[in-house]
């Protein structure tokens, strides 16, 4: 359903995407794997047509986004449900507002109707009566789950999750897991998840991609995962401080700027 084809996206010097080809399929839940600053987010906005790459193609219901006109691309857009990192609510609208701002953003449905749509999506999320509340009032874990409430809200075809589960205990990671695969199984929706939470991940994975700094260096199901013998994928999946992961060049001038002279010298 969704085919990502030979992506560059470069800011500055950093390759965040460096010529990665794969395939979303229909109906099923892939979940991009990797380290901070591997690429993930950026590949995301790439797909979402959030920015343009430098180069390269996304076909979505078989067309190239990267290449559609501004109005195709706004209409192609309302068929994907987005959840931030971070979950990006409106701090000034209370939830009901936060939840209804799509629809009457991108359609002409009226209030009692809205009505009717926001009471069902925080149902199936688990937060009726919470509709007058304000973001600030929410805990993290609720938060992400009124930012899902808002990514269905349109009743989209395919839902991007941004980090859904991190800063999350665990039982709110598995709630959040769960509802992920149900979206998926009873809605059939596809679900193209971010992550840096391996045994998440493994459980509501069809798929799985791991990038490392802008290149896709595995995938497959989660058994194919599981049982490479790729040194770096191994290191990820275990979260070994050993092996041919390490701080990339940038990391370690970033670490060097926040020393002291003096913690230098030790
Ligand atoms: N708008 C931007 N301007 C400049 N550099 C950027 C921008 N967005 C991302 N980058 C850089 O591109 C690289 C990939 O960033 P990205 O946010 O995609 O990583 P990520 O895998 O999502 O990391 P995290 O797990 O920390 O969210 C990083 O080196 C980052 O500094
Ligand atoms: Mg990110």
């Amino acid at each position: 359903m969704i085919r990502v084809e030979n992506l560059v996206k470069t800011y500055g010097k950093i390759v965040a995407c460096n010529n990665v080809s794969c395939r979303f399929e229909e109906k099923k839940v892939t979940v991009i794997l990797g380290g901070s600053g591997s690429g993930k987010s950026t590949l995301l906005r790439q797909i979402t047509g959030l920015e343009k790459p430098d180069s390269g193609s996304v076909f979505f219901d078989g067309m190239d986004l990267t290449r559609a006109t501004k109005k195709t691309l706004y209409e192609k857009r309302k068929k994907m449900g987005m959840l931030f990192q971070g979950s990006a609510l409106f701090n000034y609208l209370d939830i009901y507002e936060n939840i209804a701002f799509p629809l009457r953003e991108h359609t002409r449905i009226a209030d009692n109707v809205i009505k009717n749509i926001v009471t069902m999506k925080l149902e199936m999320v688990g937060l009726r009566g919470t509709e007058h509340l304000m973001p600030s009032q929410l805990s993290g874990g609720m938060m992400k789950r009124v930012g899902l409430a808002r990514a269905i809200v349109m009743d989209p075809k395919v839902i991007f999750y941004d980090e859904p589960t991190s800063g999350l205990d665990p039982i709110s990671t598995g709630v959040i897991g769960k509802l992920i695969k149900d979206l998926n199984t009873k809605l059939g929706i596809t679900s193209v998840v971010v992550s840096h939470d391996i045994t998440s991940s493994f459980k509501i994975a069809d798929k799985i991609i791991i990038l490392y700094y802008g290149d896709i260096i595995a995938q497959g199901t989660v058994a194919e995962i599981q049982n490479s013998t790729d040194e770096r994928v191994v290191q990820f999946i275990t979260g070994s401080p050993e092996g041919p992961i390490a701080f990339t060049r940038s990391d370690t001038s970033y670490i060097d700027a926040l020393l002291t002279d003096n913690e230098k010298a030790t």
